[in-house]
This record gives structure tokens, sequence and C-alpha cells, in this order.
């Protein structure tokens, strides 16, 4: 029984990430779970993947929350992006593996992911190089802006044949001038794709889209999800007054926000605290405690977008474009953490991690704690409370570096009246490209702790080198370490410190 005494006062929870996703928020989403009475989504969709265990097999969903397989209200809020056919599937399969899933409700107007997004978000960026963002290719960015143009549908349309078919139409008039601008074979193989259920949705290069059969489809999506479909939102906040303790469960990272994160390389939802909490219908200051989700002295980032910190650099970068984990584990078969090589460090690393995509399959980046973008991401977005995972990942490393600041190495550049010029120092990091693209990291070094951490289970039995680096990090930014996590399972978790709560 894990005691939650710790959460004391506590009613809204939120689980969120500091960096730029997959730190590993869905083990304490599950670790919490049991504190919780409702546990919420409301930012991101499909883009996000995290594993769940039915029956004993293991499956990775996207949509559904982490908590799906506890006995407690599960939320997909009003800020999701829907893909009503995978959620659907995931659906499925917890039915077929006897999971109940009476205590699903998703927001009538959470947003509605249609195929036109999918195709839209592929093409674009499959064809050029230069501007390429490397999506998951779930169709977000163009669902989200479709949101904003108010072009949008939302997952209530799907309840309503003769509305749904007006905003389709109406939808993808508009989509489909801005495809014909794109070469009608490539719009033609992503149309064929699986995930756009191969090739159904197609008609031809000139109209590309068969409404019929969209809607055919849709409206039998729509019969299999009315039972979940309501005012998610207000149950939420009807909750919220009834002092009902609530779990938000946030969805990429920090760094991925579009309002705040590395833009343009980011996804199309603001997944900070606040996003998550408009998304579930409540207000960032409903929110008594932030869990900011830190990997433990190591980096990775999925995708295009600057990384200062990155092992091995461009050279990291352009393999992680081309690799998969097999073709990886060929080439690399003894990649060694202190092989002198810093390139064979981030294999390594990517290896001991399991730093591979759970949705699309590719080898993330992988880096050194940016301390920079640490003090960026806490003090202006997730607070001080923080949780440092996958710990025992570095557990052989001899040595670990953390850069503690940046050296601005571009050329003179304005932000507002501030110039920044070469040789400057940046202590936190500024989310912006032409910034950040030019920060070159500077490092401390320290010894690992060359000792296996999966065992320990207070902090009495976190080995000293590893001590010193969380003193270190406590010392030099504002941040409060609050828990350790040294493996997957829930059991392999250390309490550090009490969490500073805001509103308490
Ligand atoms: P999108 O969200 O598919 O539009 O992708 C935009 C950027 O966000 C890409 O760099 C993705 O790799 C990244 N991204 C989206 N979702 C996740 C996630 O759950 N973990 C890590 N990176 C993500």
């Amino acid at each position: 029984m894990i005691n939650y005494d710790f959460l004391k006062g506590v009613r809204v929870l939120g689980i969120v990430c500091t960096q730029w996703g997959d730190t590993g928020k869905g083990k304490f989403v599950d670790y919490f779970a049991d504190w919780a009475d409702v546990i919420a989504r409301g930012t991101g969709g499909a883009n996000a993947g995290h594993t769940i265990w039915v029956n004993g097999e293991k499956h990775v969903f996207h949509l559904l929350p982490s908590a799906m397989l506890h006995d407690k209200l599960n939320v997909i809020g009003s800020g999701v992006a829907l893909e009503p056919g995978l959620v659907l599937d995931e659906l499925t399969t917890l039915d077929c593996g006897g999971v109940s899933t009476d205590n699903l409700r998703i927001a009538f107007n959470a947003r509605l992911v249609l195929p036109q997004h999918v195709v839209l978000d592929r093409v674009r960026d499959a064809s050029s190089e230069e501007d390429k963002i490397g999506t998951t290719g779930r169709g977000m960015g163009p669902a989200y802006a479709d949101h904003v143009a108010r072009l949008g549908l939302t997952v209530n349309d799907l309840l309503n044949p003769d509305v749904f078919r007006k905003k389709l139409q109406r939808n993808l008039r508009e989509k489909r001038k801005v495809l014909r601008t794109y070469d009608p074979e490539a719009v033609k193989r992503v149309m064929h794709q699986e995930i756009l259920k191969s090739g159904s949705f197609y008609s031809d290069p000139e109209s590309i889209f068969n409404e019929d059969a969209i809607i055919e489809r849709y409206m039998e999506y729509g019969r299999h999800l009315e039972d979940y479909i309501c005012d998610a939102d207000a149950i939420v906040r009807s909750c919220f007054r009834e002092k009902r303790n609530i779990l938000l469960e946030g969805a990429q990272g920090n760094m991925l926000s579009v309002d705040y994160g590395t833009h343009p390389y980011v996804t199309s939802s603001d997944c900070s605290i606040a996003g998550l909490a408009k998304g579930v219908g409540l207000h960032e200051h409903d929110v008594d405690l932030t869990l900011g989700i830190v990997k433990g002295f190591y980096m990775t980032r999925v995708g295009e977008g600057p990384f200062p910190t990155e092992l091995g650099g461009e050279r990291s970068a352009e393999a992680c474009r081309v690799q998969t984990r097999d073709t990886e584990a060929k080439k690399y078969p003894d990649a060694s953490i202190n092989d002198p090589d810093e390139f064979i460090r981030g294999v390594a690393i990517r290896k001991l991690g399991d730093e591979y995509g759970a949705t699309t399959g590719r080898p993330r980046r992988t880096g050194w704690l940016d301390l920079p973008l640490i003090r960026y991401s806490t003090e202006q977005l997730a607070g001080p409370n923080v949780i440092l995972t996958k710990i025992d990942v570095l557990d052989t490393a001899e040595t670990i570096m953390v850069c503690t600041e940046y050296e601005y190495v571009g050329p003179p550049y304005r932000r507002g009246k501030d110039v920044f010029s070469a040789g400057r120092r940046i202590l936190t990091a500024i989310p912006d490209l032409e910034i950040l693209r030019y920060c070159r990291p500077i490092y401390e070094k320290f010894p690992g702790w060359l000792t296996s951490t999966r065992e320990a289970r207070s902090f009495h039995d976190i080995p000293d080198p590893l001590r010193n680096l969380i003193w270190f990090l406590k010392g030099q930014t504002e941040v409060n370490v609050t828990m350790l996590s040294v493996g997957p399972d829930r059991e392999d978790t250390v309490f550090v410190a009490e969490p500073q709560k805001r509103h308490i």
C-alpha cells in the first residue's frame, strides 16, 4: 500500500513532463491512481503513448488515460484531439481482456481527428527536409489548427449525421485546396496507408476524399462511442466542487508546448499544467500540486528541433532519423555507456533506457541533463516539485555530465531591446529557436555511482555520488526533488522530500 500522507490537503494533482516528453509520466499516473477519484487527460491525442498491461499482455495505448484499469472515473477532456477509430480499438482491447470500460467519459467538445488531418500532417511533414518537424503523423497539427481556425469538428458531431456532413463538407473544401498544392501521388500514397484504412477514404486525385465513405465510417464510430460522450469537463468541475481527488495526466512535455516550448518544433497543444487544467475544464489555479517529471541525469527528444546537450550532436540527430531499434541493435551491438565516443555513449543510453518512441518506434535522441531548460521549465511553468525518473539507466556510467549554463555562439540577434552576441552566458533557457540553436552547453563533470539503484527503497539506499548529484541539482536550480524512480514498477520508487504545496 502506498502512503499518500504527503498529499494531505491536495485535491487536484497534476503530473506533467518538464522536458520533451517520454519521461515516465505513466508510471506516476498509475502510482497516484489509488489516491484519485478521477483521472483526466486534457491535451494531445494519439501522439502520446503509454504501456498498459492487460491480463499479462503488453499493449501500447495512445488515447485512453493511463489509469483505465483502475476502478476510477477516467476522463478524456475537451482539450484532447480524439481519433475515434483508435479509441475504439483501445476500448476493444480492454473489453477482450475482460476490463470494464464503463468508467470512461469523453468530452463532447473534444476535437475530432479526421482522415484529412492525418493525410495533411504526413504529406506536409514529408514534403520538405528543411521545414520538417518530425511529427508523429497522427494529425495533431491540422486538427488543432482547425479548432483555432473555426473549421474543426467535435466528438459530439459523431452523433448528428446532418451536422457532421455539413461540417465535414465545409472542412474538406478547404483541405482539398491545400492538398492540391502537394504531389498528387504523395497524397494518394498516404491515403493508402493502413492508418487511413488502406485507401477506403480515397476517391481520386481531384476530390481526394470519398465523403460518403468517411461519413459512413464515422457515424459507425459515433454509434459505438455514444455511451461515453458527455459533458466531461462539467463532470470534472463538479468533482472539483465536491472536493474529490482529481489527478491530471499530462501528455508530451513543457518543451513541446505550442505556447511555451521550442517553437516551431513543438506539438500543437499546450501541454503545460495551464493547458492541461484548461483541457479538462479547470483553471491552472485549481491545481494544488504539480509534480514535474525530469529524467534523472539524461534527456531525450523525438523528432526535429534544437537539443543543446545531444550526445553526438548532428550525428545523433541524423542516426535517429534513419535508424530503427533493430537496425541500431545490429549496427552497435556492443555500444558502451563509457565509450570515449560520445555518440556511442548516446546509443548506449538509448538502448539501456529503451528510448524508442511508443507511438512511432523512432529512436529518441539522447543527451545530458540540461539545467538551463530545467530552470525555465520549472521556474516558469511546472513549479519546483519534481520527480527524477529512470535513475537506474545510468547505473553503469563512469562519468555523468550536467549542463549548468549555455554560451551563445550565434550571430548578433535582437530580442526586443536585448541584443544577444557571441560569448554571452545564458543560465535560463530561452525558448526561441534563433537563440537555442546557437547555445553551446557548458558542463560540469561528475563521477557515476557504478552500483545498482534498482533495489533502493529509501533515500538512505541511494549511493553517495547520486546523492551529490541530487544536491547539486537542488543547489543549481529551485527544484525540490520529491521522489526518485529507480525502475518501471510502482515499488521502484524512493520518497525524498515533502512537496511544496501552492494553495494549502
Ligand atoms: P505531433 O505532436 O505529432 O504534431 O509532433 C510534433 C513534435 O512533438 C514531434 O517532434 C514529435 O516527435 C513530438 N511529440 C509528440 N508527442 C510526443 C510524445 O508523446 N513524446 C515525445 N515527443 C512527442
